[in-house]
């Protein structure tokens, strides 16, 4: 164990530089900021105006409204000189809003940086801005208000490409804004780590290292494991406890606690597959996904829920009675009390209160939900970003610290590209894999260009070969190596989630706090086949939130957003029935996600919006948005009755019952409607049958010796639950039988 510092930040941990952005031309860069700058413009008071082409001005009236809005809604109103600095500051004069933009844009897969690109060259012509805009006066030549304008008439609009171009353009402004602006979190009180930071003691992993050459390095182990994620990291102790020599790879690097959480720019690039930004093909659905030594374990929200009976049911109805069996729910157990899951040490913030106190006074069905942290509390809400206490038992604390004490040895950094078989007795056998290792730079860090950085090809012979890539890696990583059976890539859930987000008359620092310790069930069952909704908070750092936030105005964006200390976020987390799949793009390689939330699937989410408004009208919210395009916030008449002792008409309060009926109105369309998974699944999935799907009830590939998928992706459809402890207990499993059949082979040798 290494020690533990006495830091009062996290080490920074510095972003690569950027490229020049050459790809593109400059007037192409030139539109898309002409257009950022309308999505969150400078605005001033029109005496006050000084640049007419790049302010927005608005009348003293409404500025003295907003002003005096701001003062009545916000429990720490900015004093009025802040206020218009506030209001009059423009993003893009800020690098790090400009470098925060260039880097998504960097890193946009091939396809889709085409298209915005096409789309903002045509708009630089004048037949072409006609076309787009309305107007010949090309949009970077016009004043703010009218490029305001033509934003909103494409947000308005129902079909073609404009919603979307709007979409993807405000979503970029909102991101970069809520990551990297300074005056913005100065005045919401954000700072991207803990107040009462301590980093706590983190584990000494030792890293295999390679010299520069050639040749590619060969290494031999028993069993090779492609992923530290969750399922990887469980595989990895039980086997490497079981004797057997294990070696678990990563494409990803460790970070210690004394680096974490890291902040909102650094962590999205350093911990999450695709720099945090992968959306569907359509755009309807944002993706998290962790990557990182310890995959989605070192950023989930570490709720840790057991695996339900009907889906258990479920699963074992499709030829799968082990997950009807006593055994599954000892492996359930086992990973659960390794973690020291426990509800015994919650403290629960507001945002949880909400749910709890909320779905009491409705008669609705809520609980204190357990969370891995070993037993104890765990205030923080920040391991979005990795955690810096330790105290959350993710993968790097607990599973793969055991199995480094247990022998097994680990590379960070490693690609793997595919895997190896032998032919020779007939069917495919498994025999290791083949990748590609990026070293760190001489100084240890990860921040030098690639380039620059020794690469080696290396060999990992093995007996077993696992592979735990995550949900949306494995099924890539079995079809580089050959495999072509059709379901591999199929049946990709993703539990997607509409959000709902309210403001309160309450110092809530939303970010502060255990992410979800409860949860409203009573929609969860709404099909009587277990598919519905689960009602959760949504964590809070606040780019996550903000990135989504409704967008109808320049002015009204920037007053809302000041909000955000006051405000809390809730997700309406839907067991989806139906399902999408992932492929790679044909250029990088990387997974490409084709998912719509069916008609069925978002009927359920939208019940869940509506119930989620239910929640924070009941608990007292002033302000009620519902992330469904074309709707306007709630506002309660009569604001000030705190926790909502004293309504009335309770939730049936007409106005509000009128607003709840515009929003069901308005729908939850994709892909206009922001949709978000953290949860990704099923892709390898597990059957009974050849040809039914991807894998065996004991996790080995079909038509193959040798391999093994260990991951959320083996599940035969979406769990329902939060997935994480699913995961593990399948992988404990799995890995068991791994380590029996090794043991077995050994012995006749
Ligand atoms: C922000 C967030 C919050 C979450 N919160 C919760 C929660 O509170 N409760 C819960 O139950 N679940 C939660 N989850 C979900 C949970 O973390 C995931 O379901 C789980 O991590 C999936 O585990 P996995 O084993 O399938 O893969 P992952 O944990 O995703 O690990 C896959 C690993 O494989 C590596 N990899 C991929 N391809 C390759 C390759 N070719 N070569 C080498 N390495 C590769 C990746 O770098 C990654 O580290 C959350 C997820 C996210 C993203
Ligand atoms: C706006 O507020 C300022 C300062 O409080 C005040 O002097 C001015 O008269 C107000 N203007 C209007 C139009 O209300
Ligand atoms: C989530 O975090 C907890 C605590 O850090 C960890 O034990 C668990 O393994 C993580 N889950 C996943 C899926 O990685
Ligand atoms: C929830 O209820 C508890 C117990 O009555 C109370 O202490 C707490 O303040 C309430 N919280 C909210 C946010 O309403």
């Amino acid at each position: 164990m290494g020690v533990t510092s006495h830091l009062a930040a996290p080490l920074p941990t510095p972003l690569p530089p950027l490229d020049d952005g050459g790809y593109w031309k400059d007037s192409t860069w030139q539109v898309l900021f002409a257009l950022l700058d309308a999505a969150i413009p400078p605005i001033v008071v029109e005496t006050a105006l000084t640049d007419k082409k790049n302010q927005l001005k608005i009348s003293e009236e409404e500025y003295n409204e907003s002003y005096a809005h701001v003062r009545e809604a916000l429990t720490h109103p900015p004093d009025l000189d802040k206020f218009k600095e506030y209001l009059r500051a423009r993003p893009s004069d800020n690098p790090r809003f400009l470098q925060n933009v260039r880097r998504v844009i960097a890193t946009t897969p091939d396809s889709a940086k085409k298209k915005l690109e096409g789309a903002l060259n045509t708009m630089t012509t004048r037949t072409g801005s006609l076309f787009f805009t309305g107007y010949c006066t090309p949009v970077q030549d016009q004043p703010l208000h009218i490029r305001q304008a033509v934003l909103q008439s494409w947000t308005k609009s129902y079909f073609g490409i404009w919603p979307i171009l709007a979409k993807s353009i405000i979503a970029l402004a909102r991101k970069a804004f809520s990551q990297a602006d300074p005056l913005y979190q100065q005045l919401i009180d954000y700072t991207d780590h803990p107040d009462s930071y301590r980093p706590g003691p983190g584990f000494d992993f030792k890293f295999m290292q390679f010299d520069n050459s050639e040749e590619p390095a060969t290494v031999e182990t028993d069993v090779v494991i492609v992923g530290s994620g969750c399922g990887g990291a469980v595989c990895a102790k039980v086997l490497a406890e079981a004797g057997h020599s294990v070696l678990v790879v990563d494409k990803g690097y460790y970070f210690p606690p004394s680096q974490l959480p890291m902040n909102q720019e650094s962590g999205s690039h350093f911990l999450y597959e695709g720099n945090g930004l992968i959306q569907s093909d359509d755009t309807s659905m944002a993706i998290l996904a962790g990557s990182c030594w310890g995959g989605g374990g070192t950023v989930n929200w570490s709720l840790s829920l057991q695996t339900q009976g009907f889906v258990r049911q479920e699963w074992a109805n499709q030829g799968l009675p082990f997950f009807a069996t006593a055994e599954f729910q000892r492996c359930l157990d086992r990973v659960c009390e390794y973690m020291g899951v426990s509800d015994a040490h919650i403290r629960h913030n507001h945002g949880s209160e909400v749910i709890l106190n909320g779905s009491r006074k409705l008669g609705w069905m809520a609980k204190a939900e357990p969370q891995n942290t070993g037993g104890q509390e765990h205030y923080c809400g920040q391991c979005h970003f990795g955690c810096g206490s330790a105290e959350k038992q993710g993968p790097t604390v607990s599973w793969l610290p055991a199995s480094a004490k247990a022998g097994a040895k680990f590379i960070e950094g490693f690609h793997a590209s595919k895997v190896l078989f032998s032919e020779e007795s007939g069917a495919k056998t498994a025999i290791g894999v083949e990748g590609t290792w990026l070293a760190r730079d001489k100084d240890g860090g990860v921040s030098t260009p690639e380039a620059n950085r020794v690469q080696r090809s290396v060999r990992i012979m093995a007996k077993k070969v696992i592979v735990s890539a995550g949900s949306l890696q494995s099924p890539l990583l079995l079809q580089r190596s050959g495999l072509k059976n059709r379901h591999i890539g199929r049946n990709l859930h993703m539990h997607p989630c509409n959000y709902v987000c309210a403001r309160f008359h309450k110092d809530i620092k939303p970010w502060e706090g255990g992410i979800i310790t409860s949860i409203c069930s009573t929609f969860e069952n709404m099909d009587g086949k277990g598919h519905g909704v689960k009602l959760e908070t949504m964590n809070m750092v606040p780019y996550v939130m903000m990135s989504n936030f409704p967008w109808t105005s320049g002015l009204d964006f920037k007053i809302d957003a000041l909000k955000y200390r006051n405000m809390n976020g809730y997700i309406a987390l839907t067991r989806d029935r139906d399902s999408g799949y992932v492929f790679p793009d044909p250029v990088s390689g990387s997974p490409r996600v084709v998912y719509r939330a069916s008609d069925f699937d978002r009927a359920n989410a939208m019940t869940g919006v509506i119930a989620l408004a239910k929640l924070c009208y009941i608990q007292g919210a002033e302000e009620i948005w519902a992330f469904i395009p074309g709707t306007q916030p709630f506002r309660r008449s009569k604001p000030r009755d705190v926790e909502g002792e004293k309504m009335d008409h309770g939730i049936n309060d007409p106005s509000f019952v009128a607003w709840l009926e515009s929003v069901e109105k308005a729908g939850n369309k994709p892909p206009i409607t922001p949709f978000g998974s953290a949860h990704q699944m099923g892709t390898c999935r597990m059957a009974s049958y050849e040809g039914e799907g991807v894998v065996d009830s004991h996790g080995k590939v079909w038509e193959t010796r040798d391999l093994y998928v260990a991951d959320a992706s083996v599940f035969p459809s979406a769990s329902g639950v939060n997935p994480m402890i699913t995961n593990m207990a399948i992988s404990d499993w799995i890995a068991r039988g791994i380590a029996k059949e090794l043991s077995l082979e050994k012995d006749k040798q």
